[in-house]
């Protein structure tokens, strides 16, 4: 069911990046913002679409304090012919229902999310940037908003969708994607077995940023996770999903531990590499068996993937210090063969042979 919101445009709307090839990840924001309540006993109620503004928020909201919260990342974009899709938008929903379930949030159904996507999308979307490379990055996120220093789930909850038209993560232009440095961190962990690392939630991200932080002392952009019981088996790359490939196998750490979030750029590498024939195996990999195929040859590439990043190609990995290039530092083919389909079916450039785009009646002029 598709769900029709009111909407107070903005009175003020504001000056928009001028220059698209410079617009980062998520430095701009749209003129309005889709907000929505829950309370114990009603449900999810009164959505509404209105202009952009800071919320007020009571000093002793749960939330700034136990950190009850979780948030989803998506896009959009713009196809050749002007309409605006999305990308797996289902696969979202479910991963924020698993996420709320975690967070004893209360789930919030998916065609409130996508109902809500898109009345905000028809506001704003004269926002929709249209260089190579660009994109708009929808960022929905619920959090616990009840005055109270129990340690208890919330009786009253925000919902809240905003848009932010961006580059890429990692800075990388479409037509060459750039290699990265990672540091493999062995001292701090993201996500243990029983924790929330296979949910969206704020405190996944806040615990990693130390590390994160610390890579940069090595020339690194990010951190290679190991997990958390043994410091042994790769798991994530930043805050992205981790690809090795070695020999004819592309290995990718599996979901059952818990630990790792399931990226739908994750599933939908694996669903094209299998498509086109590609050994792809989800299994445990050790960053031994890494440095090894690393010494002798046969460790091809390591890519990362995500919504904001799409892939984005490994060069080089610090361990303790030291410096193991990887094949020969730069993108590799697989990687940039990944990249130009998914990318291309995501801005409608290459035909959606997987089914995966959700075209919004959203158009925009050139
Ligand atoms: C920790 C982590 N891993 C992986 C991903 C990739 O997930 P997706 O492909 O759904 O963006 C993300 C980004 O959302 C992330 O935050």
């Amino acid at each position: 069911m598709k769900y029709q919101f009111p909407v107070t445009r903005t009175q003020n709307p504001k000056t928009k990046p001028t220059d698209e090839n410079t617009l980062g990840f998520c430095n701009h924001f749209t003129d309005h913002m889709f907000i929505m309540d829950y309370d114990e006993g009603q449900g999810w109620h009164d959505g509404r679409v209105v202009p952009y503004a800071p919320i007020p928020i009571d000093p002793a909201s749960c939330v700034l304090h136990y950190a009850q919260m979780m948030f989803e990342g998506m896009k959009a974009y713009r196809r050749p012919d002007g309409r605006i899709q999305l990308f797996r938008p289902g696969m979202n929903a479910k991963r924020m229902a698993r996420t709320a379930e975690r967070m004893v949030i209360p789930e919030l159904p998916e065609d409130i999310l996508l109902s809500a996507v898109e009345a905000l999308i028809k506001e704003d979307a004269d926002w929709m940037p249209k260089a190579e490379g660009t994109s708009m990055y929808i960022r929905p996120f619920i959090f616990g908003n009840e005055i109270s220093f129990s340690a208890l789930p919330a009786q009253h909850y925000t919902f809240i969708v905003i848009l932010a038209p961006c580059g890429s993560y990692y800075g990388t232009s479409s037509d060459k994607l750039s290699a990265s440095r990672i540091y493999v961190q062995d001292t701090y962990i993201r996500a243990a077995k029983g924790g929330t690392g296979f949910a969206k939630v704020g405190g996944n991200y806040g615990g990693a940023m130390r590390a994160s932080k610390d890579a940069k002392k090595y020339n690194c952009k990010d951190v290679l996770w190991l997990d958390a019981a043994e410091h042994k088996y790769v798991e994530e790359i930043g805050t992205c999903n981790a690809f090795f490939y070695i020999n004819d196998e592309v290995i990718t750490a599996p979901l059952d531990s818990g630990t790792i979030l399931p990226g739908i750029t994750r599933d939908s590498v694996i669903q094209l590499l299998k498509r086109w024939g590609i050994k792809v195996t989800e299994r445990k990999l050790s960053i031994d068996e890494v440095i090894a195929a690393q010494k002798n040859g046969t460790l091809n590439e390591i890519f990362a993937s995500g919504t904001a990043a799409v892939i984005s190609p490994i060069g080089c990995l610090n361990i303790k210090g030291e410096d193991y290039q990887i094949a020969d530092g730069e993108a590799g083919p697989l990687a940039n063969r990944i990249y130009h389909d998914l990318y291309g079916i995501q801005t409608g450039k290459v035909e959606d042979y997987m089914g995966w785009t959700y075209p919004l009646d959203v158009f925009v002029k050139e």
